[in-house]
């Protein structure tokens, strides 16, 4: 008899008419005084497996429906045509008791909110919504990993202990060390915000890299999206420009979505159902559409309009040259365009030392990308690629070039051009599931204020 993972009971019309069995745990369990009905997950699909249990065939009949919530059982059967049409049950010849859960399981057969399963995270792979975003997100990495293979990119392993702070934010989490007896030769060393400029080292030589591993922030902002530990996925072009990288990332971001929606429908229809959204349909169009550029001094003029038009911002002083809030990256995204947008062409002052200066003296070749519900999901630049210029402005914007000598240097050695960026692999969870916080798109997750689990 074969033992099958219910994902396959779902799939493969050959095992209809068939003896499997099935190891899985009791989601539910229903007694009709004749039947008992146990509704059984063993978390390959999102979807339960209905074992019927009737006293003719079952020597332990009147055990059944004492096998609690949660308890892991082995049943065997014959697999037949549900009730509903294109589904199936298992008519239940045994049903045997692995492991009898405790009466004090604290999901129960229902959605539970967010907020209740961030409580139990360690339970709460047993949640519906829990497997299908996880499932989600296997996928998308999957769809990554494939976007850039197929794109001939080597996938580089950044390392995560760094003494530099790529983003120039001082948002490096530090690692203790032993003062008498330093680790590190006396070097400071911390987690790594970012894995570009060690990228960059690898697109020097070749060409094409990506890397795509967890990424940590000691960020003190409690929103819904920002992680302390997030993952992201960062290429690094050589001899490419900020036009052409605007074109590689729309490139990856339809193929991921579209390599997820094909692979994950029944998922994020679940979803849509919880959060009460649509972006099954929406991203299903989005792939269609043209993503817009805008020039960050345009959007200053847009979102003015917009005050003065009477729009109320929390922050509504709008002027050339501000940091935009989330507040107004969704504005720009979701009211004025109704698509993604890449606002390009920052004021330098606003933005990270290696980026390309444009040669109007006040801009950078930089561009992020603004979805509709999220808001910034990916940031990136042309890099700057003379020597002088960017040594410049490190000492403008008051950086130690001591640590970051060796990556000053790649601009020596035949650094003609190169371009990268980073995509938030939970902003696109966010995006792509419609999840409304980023802390549901992670494992466990990690955030200011808070260490469990
Ligand atoms: O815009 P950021 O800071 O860019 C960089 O780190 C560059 N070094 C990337 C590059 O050019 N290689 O971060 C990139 C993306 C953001 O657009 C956002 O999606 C995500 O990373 N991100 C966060 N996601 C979750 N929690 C946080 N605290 C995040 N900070 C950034
Ligand atoms: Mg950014």
């Amino acid at each position: 008899m074969r033992n099958v993972d219910i994902v396959k009971v779902f799939k493969d019309p050959k095992l209809v008419g068939q003896e499997i069995s099935v190891e899985g745990w009791v989601k539910f369990n229903r007694d009709s005084g004749r039947i008992v009905f146990i509704a059984m997950n063993d978390g390959t699909t999102i979807n339960n497996l209905q074992i019927v249990c009737k006293p003719d065939n079952l020597k332990n009949f009147d055990k059944v429906a004492s096998f609690r919530l949660a308890s892991a059982i082995k049943a065997k059967g014959l697999l037949k045509p549900g009730r509903e049409p294109g589904s199936v049950e298992l008519e239940a010849k045994e049903v045997k008791l692995l492991k009898l859960a405790d009466e004090d399981y604290p999901l129960q057969n229902k959605e539970h909110s967010n907020e209740f399963l961030r409580e139990i995270a360690h339970l709460k792979s047993r949640a519906t919504s829990t497997q299908a975003i996880m499932r989600v997100r296997t996928e998308l990495a999957y769809a990554i990993h494939h976007f850039f293979h197929t794109k001939g990119f080597m996938y580089m392993a950044s390392p995560l202990i760094t003494s530099n702070d790529c983003e120039g934010a001082g948002e490096n989490f530090i690692i203790q060390d032993d003062p008498t007896n330093p680790f590190f030769g006396g070097v400071k060393a911390g987690l790594t915000v970012s894995g570009q400029l060690n990228a960059e080292a690898y697109a020097l030589g070749m060409k094409k890299v990506y890397t795509f591993g967890p990424t940590f922030r000691a960020e003190r902002s409690h929103t819904n999206r920002h992680l302390a530990e997030f993952w992201m996925v960062e290429p690094e072009v050589n001899f490419m420009n900020f036009r052409q990288l605007t074109v590689l990332i729309e490139q990856m971001f339809k193929h991921i979505v579209a390599y997820v929606l094909k692979r994950c429908e029944n998922e994020i229809k679940f979803l849509n159902k919880k959060y009460n959204n649509n972006t099954f349909e929406t991203l299903s169009q989005l792939i269609q559409q043209k993503f817009v550029r805008l020039d960050y001094s345009k959007a200053v003029d847009i979102l003015k309009e917009a005050v003065a038009a009477g729009h109320k911002f929390e922050d509504s002083n709008i002027f050339w040259g501000k940091d935009f809030g989330a507040e107004h990256e969704r504005y720009l995204c979701e009211k004025y365009f109704k698509a993604p947008v890449f606002l390009c062409n920052f004021p330098k002052e606003i933005k990270a030392f290696y980026m390309k200066q444009n040669s109007d003296g006040k801009t950078v070749a930089a561009g992020d990308l603004l979805v509709p519900g999220v808001g910034e999901i990916v940031g990136g630049s042309q890099r700057e690629d003379n020597y002088e210029k960017i040594v410049k402005r490190c000492q403008e914007m008051n950086i130690d070039t001591k640590g970051l000598q060796w990556y000053l240097d790649l601009r020596k050695y035949g650094y003609f051009r190169s371009a990268g960026y980073g995509l938030g692999f939970e902003r696109m969870l966010m995006y792509i599931t419609g999840v409304d916080n980023i802390r549901d798109t992670i494992p466990f997750a990690r955030f200011n204020g808070e260490l469990k689990f």
